[in-house]
């Protein structure tokens, strides 16, 4: 185990790697407020011999589903998602940027039909670095700027 920077966590979730800088962006989009889950811990600046320096979001009693899988992968495609059960990695994988991105991301186009009708937005890949995405209905593309703006 590397030096622990922040507590260990009995039960819950280590999302490590984060590029230094995304760690509070990878909070927000968990949507970890008071009434959602448990503690939360964030380590920023982290000294890491792959990534030179980087974030590590720590949540207490909570599971990942796929939709913040993915979601995470768009804000953060280094990271490391530990699943730890009574204090010990019982599960570690790498988050991997999806071909196809459907109801976590919002078009940026207001005209867009998926803003207006109940349609689940739809996206493709294009490129994953640097992330560039095309919406299904409008043929629009966004970049990472817009894509972490509109998560
Ligand atoms: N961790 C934790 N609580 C635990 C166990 C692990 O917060 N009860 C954290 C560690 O601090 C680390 C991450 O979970 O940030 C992964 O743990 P581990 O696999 O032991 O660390 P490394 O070997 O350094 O991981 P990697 O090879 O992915 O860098």
């Amino acid at each position: 185990m590397s030096e622990l920077k922040v507590s260990a966590i009995k039960e819950g979730t280590v999302i490590d790697h984060i590029p230094a800088g995304k760690g509070l962006k990878v909070i927000e989009i968990l949507n970890l407020d008071a009434l959602n889950g448990g503690t939360v811990l964030l380590a920023m600046n982290v000294h890491s011999k792959k990534l030179g320096r980087k974030d590590i979001v720590k949540v207490e009693g909570k599971y990942l589903s796929e939709e913040e899988v993915n979601k995470i992968a768009l804000i953060a495609p280094t990271a490391t998602v530990n699943i730890i059960r009574d204090y010990r990695v019982a599960e570690k994988f790498n988050v991997e940027v999806p071909e196809k991105i459907s109801g976590i991301l919002r078009c940026a186009n207001p005209n867009c039909i998926s803003n207006h009708e109940y349609v689940v937005p739809k996206f493709y890949v294009i490129s994953k670095e640097p992330l560039k995405v095309r919406c299904h209905y409008c043929e629009r593309t966004m970049e990472e700027e817009e894509i972490l703006a509109n998560l």
